[in-house]
């Protein structure tokens, strides 16, 4: 992709499996004001973090061939789920950039002093079996050890808006107290709804686990990318683009994202992207 060809107003495309992506496009909204977004949530198909591989796959090349058709400069898979199991896979699909939340979440847990050299992961259980952020943790310190722990009611949770008190403190409890006990130097929230239970994950694991939000990271990266290219948009008067496309239920993906994104989601379309013609890998 030459920098001439691309044209810098043209929107950055976000796709996650439902509402969990906005804490991701939140973060980008906040690192990069200027930026036309387009976010797509599968929101007939979430959850992805119970999927089988292949299907996570399929799903994951229709989303990204939707956006790309709309002639987007940048595709940000802000779906762990996703990012574990098909990045190089859209990667090589596509003729733009393409950033998953792995590879920044992982970078940012490395940041911690190395007390113990122990790093925590929670995730969807698809995402933990994947072996995606042990793999990626080792490539950056093979002498980490990880520690993964799929935590699987952490999403109904979240979208059922209980951030804290007993419940959540309890299922926090029964999923992180191995971690608490060994002790760990960071702890990656691996799931696009976990930086929403942040507070009460502190309070389980200790204020001395730095608690790492592959969001901000992710984001960090986006801005990163486009501004070693040259492809930032610094024109206000091209900046007005807030658009989101869902393949279910518009009024639940407005009522449910405004937990997970600070403005207001208005500009919402249902689409059908099943009928989508997919060239198989
Ligand atoms: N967005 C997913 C993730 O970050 C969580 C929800 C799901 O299972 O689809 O892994």
């Amino acid at each position: 992709m030459n920098k001439q060809s691309v044209d810098v107003s043209a929107p950055i495309g976000v796709f996650d499996s439902g509402v969990g992506g906005l804490t991701v496009l939140n973060e980008i909204h906040r690192h990069l004001p200027l930026e036309n977004t387009i976010y797509l949530g599968d929101t007939a198909r979430v959850p992805y973090g119970i999927r089988t591989p292949d299907t996570v796959k399929r799903y994951s090349l229709e989303s990204g061939s939707f956006l790309f058709q709309l002639g987007i400069k940048l595709l940000v898979i802000a779906c762990n789920t996703v990012s574990a199991i098909s990045l190089d896979l859209i990667s090589r699909r596509f003729p733009i950039p393409v950033i998953g939340v792995i590879a920044p979440g992982s970078k940012a847990a490395m940041n911690a002093p190395a007390y113990y050299n122990r790093v925590g992961v929670i995730g969807t259980e698809t995402t933990i079996k994947s072996g995606a952020y042990k793999r990626q943790i080792h490539t950056l310190n093979s002498n980490t050890e990880v520690i993964e722990m799929a935590c699987p009611l952490f999403v109904p949770l979240v979208e059922e808006g209980w951030f804290d008190g007993p419940i959540a403190e309890a299922i926090t409890m029964e999923y992180l107290k191995n971690m608490a006990q060994i002790k760990i130097d960071a702890l990656v929230l691996g799931c696009t709804h976990y930086p929403l239970l942040k507070r009460v994950i502190q309070t389980v694991v200790g204020n001395n686990t730095l608690l790492v939000d592959s969001a901000i990271e992710t984001a960090k990266m986006v801005k990163g990318t486009l501004d070693n290219m040259g492809i930032l948009n610094s024109n206000k008067a091209t900046a007005a683009l807030r658009k989101y496309y869902v393949t279910d239920g518009p009024e639940r993906f407005i009522a449910i994202g405004k937990r997970f994104l600070t403005e207001p989601i208005k500009d919402v379309e249902l689409i059908d992207i099943n009928c989508l013609e997919i060239a198989p890998d």
